[in-house]
């Protein structure tokens, strides 16, 4: 099956992510879709200085956008520069040189994108934004495809990682709101000019893509209430703690019978719901349907490689489409070809391990234990019990520090035979991420 060209236009943290994935990934993006994705074409202010990662040869390395877009190999063009200037100009020069278009530029499809989708379909190309909104959530698949059976009457976001991340660090250090953003400019988690993050602004044209892609609305960003996390002090999360409630800059759309209320503002938010765990440089959106009742969507909303993969996921749709044979859809397992394969043998992974026994009480089960964990060379992490429990079906813990499943389970089988057992222990993985 012929491969797919693309030009990649922009080369900073999203595009240099993209290409990374494009070359890293490139086997397995292949397996999925029946043919190959090539790099034909890059192009950034600065690209002579660029390192491009190896297994790329693109034909065309250039300053100049106006010669991607033309050029007649290219296929797709990726637009990864940002603002409403320039991009603005390569997304329409692509599509009126009939090209497909992938772009992570929510500000211009906020702004601009009904216009610029008309355009496309006028001529006969597609326009994929999925990085647009919560950089590595797939948001817009899920609102276009994953729960489009359902009439979605709420929806709220936290879309904007800085402001999480200032939020976050108030709560959890007390921190005054400027030495945080001080801190974070420091770090490279905000710009040097903020506005666009604490002010709301960049959330407001998120949520303003987010309405139409749930309620069907074309929404102005400028028509939304907006109000950003500047006044938010220590004083605010302590209040907010007496009343079980965090805070968080709270994107919000709620479909009523008239219309739609939306706003994008600091909310106290109860600490029992999911999202008032969304924290740091996290995003989150949470929705609320008909039908499906309640989903929830968490991921990083930012960063090259977690940008990269959804600039890379409308790659591949946008290719696919390219193709119009129904066996280059989305194939239902994924993958075009299955490779039969077996789980790998349990007992050969590392787990830290939970330990409980119920014994009957006597010196020296402890020396026991441990013996038997020696001879298994496992390392015990903690030993706990609780004080007044009944002698004669003591429950305590022991956890254990990484080890493999088989000698955890040897070592299981060995102390279930120990006459002070009262029933054989039980033994619990204990997952602390992957
Ligand atoms: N950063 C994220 O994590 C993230 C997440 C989601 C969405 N986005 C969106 O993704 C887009 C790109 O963001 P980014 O953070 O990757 O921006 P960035 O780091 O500033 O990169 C922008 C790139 O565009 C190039 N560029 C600018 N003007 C150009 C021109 N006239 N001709 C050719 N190249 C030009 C720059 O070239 P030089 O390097 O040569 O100057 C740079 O390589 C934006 O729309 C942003 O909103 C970003």
């Amino acid at each position: 099956m012929k491969d797919v060209n693309l030009g990649i236009v922009g080369l900073g943290n999203v595009g240099s992510g993209t290409l990374t994935i494009l070359a890293e990934n490139a086997d397995e993006i292949a397996r999925k879709l029946g043919f190959r994705l090539n790099v034909t074409a890059v192009c950034s202010r600065s690209v002579k200085s660029k390192n491009l990662p190896a297994g790329l040869a693109p034909k065309l390395i250039t300053t100049d956008w106006r010669e991607v877009v033309s050029h007649p190999d290219v296929d797709i063009v990726a637009e990864l520069i940002g603002g409403t200037g320039t991009a603005r100009e390569v997304v329409e020069g692509a599509i009126a040189a009939g090209k497909s278009v992938v772009t992570a530029n929510k500000e211009l499809v906020a702004l601009e994108g009904v216009s610029i989708w008309k355009k496309a379909e006028a001529q006969g190309v597609t326009l994929a934004m999925e990085a647009s909104v919560c950089g590595g959530i797939p948001i817009h698949a899920v609102l276009r495809e994953g729960i489009a059976g359902d009439h979605i009457e709420t929806l709220f976001g936290i879309l904007n990682g800085t402001s999480n991340y200032i939020l976050t660090e108030i709560e959890e250090n007390g921190s005054a709101f400027n030495d945080v953003l001080a801190e974070a400019q420091r770090l490279g988690y905000a710009e040097a000019d903020p506005t666009a993050d604490v002010d709301g602004f960049d959330a407001r044209s998120k949520l303003a893509l987010l309405a139409s892609l749930a309620f069907g609305v074309q929404l102005t960003p400028g028509d939304i209430p907006t109000e950003g996390i500047r006044r938010i002090s220590p004083i605010d999360f302590h209040y907010a703690k007496q009343l079980d409630c965090t805070i968080k800059l709270l994107c919000s759309a709620r479909r009523v019978e008239d219309g739609l209320f939306v706003s994008v503002r600091p909310a106290l938010l109860s600490k029992k719901t999911i999202m008032a765990g969304v924290k740091g440089a996290y995003n989150a959106v949470w929705s609320r349907g008909k039908f499906g009742a309640d989903t929830f969507y968490y991921g990083r909303g930012a960063g090259p490689n977690p940008t990269g993969v959804a600039v890379v996921s409308d790659l591949m749709r946008v290719a696919r489409s390219l193709h119009p044979e129904p066996a280059h859809r989305v194939p239902p397992f994924a993958y075009t070809d299955l490779a039969a394969a077996k789980p790998l043998e349990i007992g050969r992974q590392h787990r830290h391990w939970y330990l409980r026994f119920r014994i009957t009480d006597q010196p020296g089960i402890i020396r026991d234990l441990s013996s038997i964990l020696a001879e298994h060379s496992i390392s015990i992490d903690a030993v706990l019990q609780l004080p007044d429990l009944d002698k004669q079906n003591l429950p305590f813990v022991i956890t254990l520090e990484n080890s493999p499943e088989s000698a955890v389970r040897a070592a299981v089988e060995k102390m279930s035979k120990l006459p002070f057992m009262v029933e054989p222990p039980l033994a619990l993985p204990i997952e602390r991420g992957v």
